[in-house]
């Protein structure tokens, strides 16, 4: 059976939500937006009411919450701010890797300090000359008796200067290729030095920032996974969070289009207003359409994932069609705005800001037609495993 239909807990949970991201965080989204400030209240308060965590399971403190049901929580806390919203919601991308191959000593441990407190984690995989390019990283990991050490940089790292622990991938075999890359978890200590947080363009409320790792040694119980089977782990964590990303470039197309819409009724130009005009319906009809095939391709990917099943090619086909949506929304709602949608003032500039990083993060928009092309034209025909 094809069903779309929330669940009533469902529908609390959405409107739960969007209650939390109209009163604490579009009150303050704009002015945190100027000097990108970092949102500290915010995260205590959506950590208090569990909207934060929430695909981690009850036995670590989590909420234990489906694919589906994040999405809902995504999308809305995107509509109130995406740059709050990618830093409450990136432990769910640092999780990951832990949740599919850690030990249950480091499930315990470190997705417990997540449950426990309202504490951060990164998810560290690209690299200054390894962004797309997963296997070209150079960062090092050397097994010296029951440690690893470890060396490198990791650039554009979400919430990498508040984080208690990281998920980094490092090179255990450097003349294996992908074949010779290893998951980790590495909690902050000294070793572990915050670079350069970068000033963006949008998603200002998030902190990025490069994280270097000097002679950081790491326990070999760390280790997620087996040695040198990282880049698996890295690959099928991004299935399950790229919905997460579609659901949010879903959440800013939307808010840029209630704007766009609102405005389309007020302005009057050639003595109706301008919603009474086609040009303005075929682009409101159009920004509708697109918002509504994002929304149903990122449920779709995340039911998969619900259901325990491979989602690869749907996950990008959600990530890529909402993320080019969100920009090409956001650009149109501020069409829409003429002259004024280029002034600050009037707001709707901030979310053509934010969606640009929808068709940058989590791989670009053309890996995710690259990943489409390869599962439709060379399709993987083996089933993965739960877990690795
Ligand atoms: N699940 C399981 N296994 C997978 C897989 C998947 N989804 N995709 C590939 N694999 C396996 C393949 O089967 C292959 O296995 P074998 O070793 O057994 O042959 C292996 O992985 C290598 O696959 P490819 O040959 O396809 O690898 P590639 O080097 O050509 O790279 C890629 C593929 C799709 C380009 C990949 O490198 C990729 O996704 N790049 C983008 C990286 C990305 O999204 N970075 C974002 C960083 S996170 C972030 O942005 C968050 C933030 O905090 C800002």
């Amino acid at each position: 059976m094809v069903d779309f239909t929330l669940t009533d807990e469902q529908k609390a949970l959405r409107e739960m939500a969007h209650d939390f991201a109209e009163k604490e965080i579009r009150s303050v989204a704009w002015e945190l937006d100027v000097d990108g400030t970092w949102p500290q209240d915010i995260i205590n308060k959506a950590w208090e009411i569990g909207l934060m965590n929430s695909h981690i399971p009850e036995e670590y403190g989590g909420v234990g919450a489906s694919y589906l049901d994040g999405c809902l929580i995504e999308e809305e806390l995107a509509w109130g701010c995406s740059g709050v919203q990618t830093t409450v919601g990136a432990n769910g991308l640092a999780a990951a890797p832990v949740l599919l191959a850690g030990s249950e000593e480091t499930k315990k441990k470190y997705l417990g300090m997540l449950t426990e407190r309202p504490a951060l984690a990164s998810f560290c995989l690209t690299e200054p000359s390894a962004g797309s390019d997963v296997s070209g990283m150079r960062t090092r990991a050397v097994k010296k008796g029951d440690k690893y050490v470890l060396n490198g940089s990791k650039c554009f790292i979400t919430n990498g200067g508040y984080a208690d622990w990281y998920t980094v991938y490092a090179k255990t075999d450097p003349d294996a290729g992908h074949r010779g890359i290893s998951a980790f978890v590495v909690p902050k200590d000294d070793t572990v030095i915050v670079d350069k947080k970068e000033d963006k363009m949008g998603q200002r409320a998030s902190n990025t920032a490069t994280i270097t790792f000097n002679d950081t040694e790491i326990p070999a119980e760390n280790l997620l996974g087996e040695e040198n089977k990282g880049f698996k782990v890295a690959m099928m964590t991004l299935d399950r969070t790229r919905p997460g990303v579609a659901a949010m470039a879903t959440g800013i197309a939307r808010a840029a289009f209630e704007m766009a819409v609102d405005y389309s009724k007020e302005r009057v130009q050639f003595g109706v207003p301008i919603a009474m005009h086609q040009a303005i319906q075929f682009m409101i009809a159009d920004m509708s359409t697109k918002i509504h095939l994002s929304r149903l391709a990122t449920w779709n990917s995340a039911v998969l994932l619900d259901q325990g099943r491979r989602n690869t090619i749907e996950s990008s086909h959600a990530k890529r069609f909402a993320a080019d949506t969100a920009m090409e929304v956001t650009t149109d709602a501020v069409q829409v705005f003429g002259g004024y949608g280029f002034i600050k003032e009037y707001k709707v500039e901030k979310f053509m800001r934010d969606a640009k990083i929808m068709q940058l993060y989590e791989g670009t928009a053309q890996i995710q037609r690259l990943v489409i092309a390869r599962e439709t034209l060379l399709p993987r025909r083996v089933e993965e495993p739960a877990a690795v």
